[in-house]
């Protein structure tokens, strides 16, 4: 590449610091944050802008109807947790989960990760009060502690560097979990069946589980062992709420000249981030990753057009994902306009439900809790209106963790509100734990069975 083709993809990639950018931490010291800039823009790509372009055909089939998207992971990932156990029970409830849908949707199921940098998270308020003493709000390990102090809450940009060392690290063990044999599918099946054998909730899919279980006995029968089964792809994802992070992780990939975010395969913006005129909508614009955009209640048809303007002037089918989070008693209200309207448009983007996002409530307790009732209504709106149209419910965006805590009250194995303090970890938002992360998992797979 020329020097001047260099410096043009060096301009394109700051366009957005002319643009407001919502949300974004005030740090004390310039100084320090221009040395961490520095410094990440030194690192090592955490992907491969080729495996990027991979996702984004996978993404292709997903807004085709050829495939269906499964994204979860924690709401907020935390650097404690950046742990053997904590990584391998993720990843496991996921694979789980996916195992279950593909052979229910008779589809390729995509497997993405909220994981190696989901450390950021956009706050609805700048401060927060306990007991008469007022703080900045907590804005994930990448900005601030959680702790509830004044020093705690200061924006560190160190934070930034420990937050791509221990993104690397995820990714690295998630690499060797996937391709390493441990994620053989019928290792997961395996598992799949010990949750069936042993909990209460489980045992309601017995049917579906001998079912796969018969399909995988009779490949065995055939002789057939497919290098499928052995390796699964997986895929990495997070917020692009910083933009000095993402911004300095935004390299010219060599073989074809053009932009890569490579902090993670797919990026998406937020709900409280995806202003026409911001700068996270124009920096998104200017990179090739597959994109996603959350879609809240009060997002209008004319804004859903611009983001396909804006994100997808190429029409490229995998390019633009809409993660839906209107909240189940909406859904049925919003998302039909929207898609039609869409569609009407000629564009083929990926429609996804996020169900966890719009039924946030809190508990007399003052914990943050969603129910998995209104969590499983939410998908079965969202597929309700698909069915409608003859569009394709083309994935669910979760939050979830492999380990078994109270945060969200419901479930085959009921949580009940009394429950919650029990196992309360979360970083920021509940999430569906293994149990109830695997019950939703059967539950989409028998609605995907009877579309
Ligand atoms: C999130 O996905 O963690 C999140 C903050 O979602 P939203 O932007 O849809 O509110
Ligand atoms: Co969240």
């Amino acid at each position: 590449m020329t020097v001047n083709a260099d410096i043009d993809a060096l301009a394109t990639k700051a366009s957005w610091r002319d643009l407001p950018a919502a949300q974004q931490p005030t740090y004390p010291d310039a100084e320090a944050l221009r040395e961490v800039v520095a410094d990440l823009e030194s690192y090592p790509p955490l992907v491969f802008a080729g495996e990027c372009d991979e996702l984004r055909t996978r993404m292709g089939a997903v807004a085709r109807g050829e495939a269906f998207l499964l994204q979860g992971g924690d709401c907020a990932e935390s650097f404690d947790a950046v742990t053997a156990e904590h990584i391998r029970a993720k990843l496991k409830t996921i694979l789980q989960m996916g195992a279950v849908l593909t052979y229910a949707a008779s589809v390729p199921v995509v497997k993405v990760g909220r994981i190696a940098g989901q450390y950021s998270k956009p706050r609805s308020k700048d401060t927060e009060t306990r007991d008469g003493v007022t703080l900045p709000t907590y804005r994930g390990d990448s900005v601030n502690g959680f702790d509830f102090t004044e020093a705690a809450r200061v924006p560190d940009p160190d934070r930034l560097r420990r937050m791509y060392h221990h993104s690397a690290s995820t990714l690295n063990l998630v690499r060797a979990f996937t391709t390493g044999g441990y994620a053989d599918l019928r290792q997961v099946h395996a598992w799949n069946q010990d949750f069936v054998r042993t909990s209460a909730s489980g045992q309601r899919y017995e049917q579906l589980a001998r079912e796969i279980d018969n399909a995988l006995n009779f490949m065995r029968a055939c002789g057939t062992d497919p290098e499928e089964f052995r390796t699964v792809e997986f895929y990495s994802s997070h917020e692009a709420l910083l933009m000095d992070y993402e911004s300095a992780l935004t390299r010219v990939d060599s073989r074809t000249g053009r932009l890569y975010d490579v902090s993670a395969h797919m990026v998406w913006i937020g709900e409280r981030t995806r202003q026409l005129d911001g700068a996270h909508i124009e920096f998104a614009s200017k990179i090739r990753n597959p994109i996603g955009v959350k879609l809240g209640p009060t997002t209008t048809t004319e804004e859903a057009l611009q983001y396909i303007e804006r994100l997808d002037p190429e029409r490229e089918p995998g390019r633009l994902t809409f993660v839906v989070r209107m909240g189940a008693d909406k859904i049925r209200d919003k998302l039909p306009t929207l898609v039609e309207k869409v569609t009407a448009s000629g564009a083929t983007v990926a429609w996804v439900t996020d169900p966890m996002h719009g039924n946030t409530f809190e508990a007399a307790s003052g914990h943050k809790t969603r129910r998995f009732d209104d969590v499983l209504d939410e998908v079965k709106g969202f597929f309700e209106v698909h069915k409608e149209l003859g569009t394709h419910p083309g994935g669910i965006h979760v939050e979830l963790t492999g380990d078994d805590v109270t945060e969200c009250v419901g479930g085959g194995d009921e949580i009940f509100v009394d429950d919650l303090h029990q196992r309360y970890e979360t970083a920021c938002d509940p999430r569906l734990n293994r149990s109830q992360s695997l019950d939703l998992a059967f539950l989409v797979a028998e609605m995907y069975r009877s579309q």
